[in-house]
């Protein structure tokens, strides 16, 4: 069974006439799903680019959300108008309201907007709240919540539940989706704020594998340190990863670091790149 990921929405343009933004969108295809991971910032850019690489959104069969970031979680509205039939998978602290403490300036709210947060909410049956490893279509698995066991990986910004920044938030919503391929393993990333290291490591756990054969998405390493950079490629290389393509929130430093010593292993990726593999089973 063939199953393909395409960029949608990316912070680097990769196609000449895509709409660009900070955001992330993914669209994993086999022969019986569409499955949108993440929807971008917007909603324009999803939909622009979707009709520029000819991704059907009316296929779609569900939608994850790997995070509630405004960056993963904003063009739901979108995504869900005219659909009466689609699901939403997400854990429950998706729909929570959340800051970014910055330096010289108040904090800004980073959370979903409250237009998605409604449409969330519209849903009802429809949403699926996923707080353990969940099948969410034949193969198709979302971790739920990851456990943080490394000490050299935090969340990868200064993120709080209040606007007064008192109280920590540790981003437990974060999730990654996977599917097994007659090559491995295909990890996809979101934000990866619960670590890329933890979150290998919970695939390999959850499935039992060694080895991991791809990891795609945004690996929010731009306030990553060099023990954490040397810990991850550490990591990739444990796994015996063979396709490594970070994207949107990487980071330019980081991106450069982990192309050196990753070698091969590293592509590029941003909006339009596409994916292909045969799945096995
Ligand atoms: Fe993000
Ligand atoms: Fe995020």
């Amino acid at each position: 069974m063939k199953t393909t990921i395409t960029i949608l929405v990316d912070d680097q343009r990769g196609e000449a006439d895509a709409v660009v933004e900070h955001g992330f969108s993914a669209l994993v295809e086999t022969e019986n799903a569409s499955i949108l991971f993440d929807t971008g910032q917007t909603g324009t850019a999803l939909s622009h680019n979707a009709r520029l690489l000819g991704a059907d959104m009316a296929a779609l069969s569900a939608v994850v959300l790997s995070h509630g970031h405004y960056d993963h979680s904003g063009g739901l509205p979108e995504v869900f108008h005219g659909r009466t039939d689609l699901p939403l998978f997400l854990h429950p602290d998706a729909v929570q309201p959340r800051y970014r403490e910055r330096t010289n300036a108040p904090p800004n709210p980073v959370g979903m907007p409250e237009a998605c947060a409604r449409s969330v909410r519209q849903l009802d049956s429809r949403t699926r709240w996923i707080t353990t490893p969940t099948e969410i279509d034949d193969g198709i698995w979302v971790t739920g919540p990851i456990p943080r066991r490394n000490r050299f990986e935090d969340t990868g910004g200064r993120f709080f539940l209040d606007p007064g920044c008192q109280t920590p938030d540790v981003l437990n919503d974060d999730q990654a989706m996977w599917f097994n391929t007659q090559s491995g393993i295909v990890v996809l990333l979101g934000c990866a704020h619960a670590g890329v290291t933890n979150t290998l490591d919970y695939v390999a756990e959850v499935t039992g594998a060694f080895s991991i054969h791809a990891v795609i998405g945004g690996m929010h390493l731009g306030s990553a340190n060099q023990d954490r950079l040397r810990f991850t490629v550490s990591a990739i290389q444990r796994y015996q990863v063979q396709l490594v393509a970070p994207c949107h929130c990487t980071g330019q430093t980081a991106m450069a670091y982990l192309a050196k010593h990753l070698g091969p292993a590293y592509r590029s990726c941003s909006i339009g790149h596409r994916f292909i593999w045969t799945r096995s089973g």
